[in-house]
């Protein structure tokens, strides 16, 4: 049985709340869970994530979806791989949806190449989620909360810091995503708050814990 939840949105849309709220669901049912996101959660991955969001560089859009993808083929094999396999759950902060939207969508890489979701498919190792859980979020209601976490000191990366425009077609790309979806990813309003959200949560765990 394929164990791997997926949270995916625009930033600032809560997810990562949402993903520590779900895996104490399911610990609390004596379940085993690993939490985990993307980019950064492997040694390697630590540096490609430096390399993709500090700043210091602005890699062009090809490069930069290279980048996410090796990052991800590694987390795969050392981390997400490993887990399912000891049967866990595995709660992971993005993952291939993020890709389509902001490298392939965003970027506009996915405009006129073909082949680009077969790398998708490469760089997953086999890998896909069971479910997908999609925080949907107006981009004006996302940006007032990633200003509030700015304003309390949190460090916005070179992504956050992108156009609002770029921040839209993210979202649209997500809308998208769902729209064209055959049953893996489910909508959660995460326009609600954090109990509300918490609770559409729960109910699609609960309908797949069973
Ligand atoms: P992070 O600080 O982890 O933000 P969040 O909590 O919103 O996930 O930053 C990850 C950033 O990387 C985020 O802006 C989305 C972006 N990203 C991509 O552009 N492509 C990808 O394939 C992935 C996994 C993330």
């Amino acid at each position: 049985m394929n164990r791997l939840i997926t949270f995916e949105g625009v930033d600032g849309c809560g997810k990562s709340t949402q993903l520590k709220l779900a895996a104490a669901w399911l610990q609390a049912r004596g379940e085993k869970v690993v939490t985990t996101f993307e980019p950064g959660d492997t040694a390697l991955g630590k540096e490609i994530r430096r390399l993709l969001l500090a700043g210091e560089f602005v890699p062009v859009a090809e490069a930069e979806l290279l980048l996410f993808l090796a990052d991800r083929a590694q987390h795969v094999r050392e981390v997400i791989q490993p887990a399912l396999d000891t049967g866990a759950w595995v709660l992971c902060d993005r993952y291939s949806d993020s890709t389509l939207a902001y490298q392939l969508a965003a970027r506009k890489l996915g405009e006129g190449a073909s082949n680009l979701n077969e790398m998708l498919r490469f760089a997953e190792c086999g890998v896909s989620p069971a479910l997908t859980l999609w925080f949907d979020l107006p981009v004006a209601i996302a940006a007032r909360r990633m200003k509030k976490r700015a304003e309390a000191g949190e460090k916005s990366t070179r992504l956050d810091d992108e156009a609002i425009s770029f921040h839209e077609r993210v979202a649209a790309a997500f809308s998208d995503q769902f729209d064209a979806d055959e049953g893996r990813m489910v909508r959660i309003d995460a326009s609600r708050d954090i109990s509300g959200v918490q609770a559409q949560v729960e109910a699609v765990l609960q309908a797949s814990y069973s």
